[in-house]
């Protein structure tokens, strides 16, 4: 398959690369999801894991916002714990991930198994083609997973959790275990991104959602590291974008992760953000996504905002700051992207 399919629409990646653009590229993470009337009309018909282990389903969801809103990029319908269910986790989706046995030791961390990513998530790679297809190079496809840590989190805690207490102290009871899984994930995962990438993904995303919930030792130790892991395997085949909401405080160090992008979530400044994370990286985000239940003129005068705090500095990706609340309304997503067309470099100087 194409390595690296040319796409008409490059605002995303000139953006990543920190090349001056006409206007800023948009996305939405979560863009695929339950607040498009699509999105819900299919998953009446199909198991959220069907569509995702479906390639043509799985590359219809995901075109389906691209095809109603003018957005910059795709991305791959798919999950963060798909790699995990592939090397052995019983997970179900209740809609957030359900975990039947959690792992609490080392025979349970050794049970999962290193599987070959090409072999077993042969289907996200699949989708990932299908959709570079249906896309016809008009914008391009970004790959996922999650960061080993965060994967890992939800496998020990059995679910999402405020605390994740009993990932904490599994840490620090059991570190050569937690080392152990956190190894096979990080294996899995790399292979998984790099397959992503041949495939057809143009750039590639690590969420690292759960690894605010770390003190900076353990941060540094289980998060970080792991993550850097996977991001050096990667090397600079295609953008890398790292984000791990609702740690602003951790900026400094993910900003040596080296990577190309850095996620920032809704509760820093973007200007503040940039100055965190320094010179030579772009930054993707920030509105807060409870800003779009907002009345239709407060998101636009809120992604005006955005932008102007911004001030037309090169490598910026508009997206929210987390992922779309389900009950979003779809003028309120049209208008966020509107406020974004809309807005050019020179109202910078006449604001
Ligand atoms: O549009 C996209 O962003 C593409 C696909 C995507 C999904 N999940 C689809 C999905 C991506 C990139 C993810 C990432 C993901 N999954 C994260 C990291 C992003 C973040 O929120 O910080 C996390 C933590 C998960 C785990 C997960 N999966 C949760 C918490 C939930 C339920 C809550 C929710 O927001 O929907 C899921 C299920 C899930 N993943 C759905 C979708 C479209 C809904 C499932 C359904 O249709 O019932």
């Amino acid at each position: 398959m194409t390595p690296s399919p040319s796409t008409r629409n490059d605002l995303f990646l000139r953006a990543c690369a920190r090349e001056p653009v006409p206007r800023a590229p948009v996305w939405i993470m979560r863009q695929a999801g339950r607040y498009l009337p699509e999105y819900r009309a299919l998953r009446e018909r199909h198991g959220f894991l069907e569509v995702c282990r479906t390639p043509d389903l799985a590359a219809r969801v995901s075109a389906m916002p691209v095809e109603r809103f003018p957005l910059d990029a795709a991305i791959v319908m798919s999950d963060i714990l798909i790699p995990a269910i592939a090397m052995g986790a019983d997970v179900e989706f209740a809609p957030g991930p359900v975990v039947a046995r959690p792992i609490s030791s080392a025979a349970d961390a050794a049970a999962l198994r290193v599987v070959d990513a090409e072999e077993e998530l042969g289907f996200v790679h699949e989708a990932i083609r299908l959709l570079v297809e249906r896309l016809g190079g008009r914008v391009p496809v970004i790959g996922f997973a999650g960061a080993p840590f965060t994967v890992a989190a939800y496998l020990v805690e059995g679910a999402g959790s405020r605390g994740f207490e009993r990932v904490k102290s599994f840490l620090l009871r059991e570190p050569a275990a937690a080392h152990d899984l956190l190894d096979r994930i990080a294996r899995v995962t790399a292979a998984h991104l790099a397959a992503q990438r041949r495939a057809g993904a143009s750039a590639l995303m690590l969420f690292d959602t759960h690894a605010s919930i770390l003190a900076p030792e353990e941060f540094e130790t289980f998060a970080a590291a792991y993550a850097a892991r996977v991001l050096d395997a990667l090397g600079g085949a295609a953008p890398r974008i790292y984000f791990a909401p609702g740690a602003p405080h951790a900026l400094p160090r993910i900003a040596r992760l080296g990577v190309e992008v850095v996620g920032v979530d809704f509760r820093v400044a973007i200007d503040e953000a940039r100055r965190a994370v320094g010179p030579g990286v772009a930054i993707q985000g920030n509105l807060d996504p409870a800003v779009l239940l907002a009345p239709r003129a407060t998101v636009t005068a809120r992604t005006h905002d955005l932008l102007r705090a911004n001030a037309g500095r090169p490598g910026h990706i508009v997206n929210l700051g987390h992922g779309i609340l389900p009950d979003t309304p779809l003028e309120n997503v049209e208008a966020f992207i509107a406020a974004v067309h809309e807005w050019t470099p020179a109202e910078v100087e006449s604001a």
